[in-house]
């Protein structure tokens, strides 16, 4: 069975359109769901953080690698996945500090992306995301949509190149015909 992981980040549970759009999307797709949810804090990188991720792992102190466990945690998850559903809210023209913050868990050299003479390359290869975006006047795609070209980016430095961007924008001019277009690409995705 197909292996999902839904990813949310906006800060309200009721009410969310992210969440509720996330959800029709996993209903869409079927398969075996996991979820995170990041409004539970995401710890930030810090300098202990740092100097742990850039000694070798046979090289770490035992406390090293129990700073390094919960993005250990997240980015076994994200392997572990063969499809990925983040619902994101927009949040000040860019992605919510949680999502950034769980992005910063999860790009670890030697282990979601690594360094070439020609480049990064991400090396979680072979997955798919799903990407449910809202927001209450920025349009999806305009210059001041931050978000959505960062993620795309930042799947894409792990690998993950087949992303399908479900948008939900600019909800506060006319929510419910953004709502029911949303609706219905995700009626268009295929499981
Ligand atoms: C803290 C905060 C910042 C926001 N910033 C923006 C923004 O920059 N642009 C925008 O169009 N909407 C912004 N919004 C509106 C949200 O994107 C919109 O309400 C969206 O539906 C939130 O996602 P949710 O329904 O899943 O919670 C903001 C909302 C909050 C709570």
């Amino acid at each position: 069975m197909t292996k999902i992981l839904s990813i949310q980040s906006s800060g309200r549970q009721d009410g969310s359109v992210t969440r509720k759009l996330s959800a029709a999307v996993l209903e869409q797709l079927g398969g075996d769901v996991s979820e995170r949810d990041l409004t539970t804090s995401v710890p930030h990188v810090d300098g202990d953080w740092i100097a742990a991720n850039f000694t070798p792992p046979n090289e770490r102190t035992a406390q090293q690698s129990a700073t390094l466990a919960y993005s250990d945690a997240l980015v076994a998850e994200v392997k572990d996945a063969d499809i990925l559903v983040l619902g994101v809210p927009i949040y000040n023209f860019g992605v919510p500090a949680a999502f950034k913050a769980w992005f910063d868990m999860v790009a670890r050299v030697g282990v979601t992306f690594k360094y070439t003479d020609t480049g990064p390359v991400g090396l979680l290869s072979g997955k798919r995301a799903v990407v449910v975006i809202a927001s209450g006047g920025t349009p999806v795609g305009s210059d001041i949509d931050f978000a959505t070209p960062w993620i795309k980016q930042a799947l894409h430095f792990i690998g993950i190149d087949d992303v399908t961007v479900i948008a939900a924008d600019a909800l506060g001019r006319n929510a419910e015909a953004k709502l029911a277009s949303a609706k219905n690409d995700i009626l268009k995705l295929a499981a």
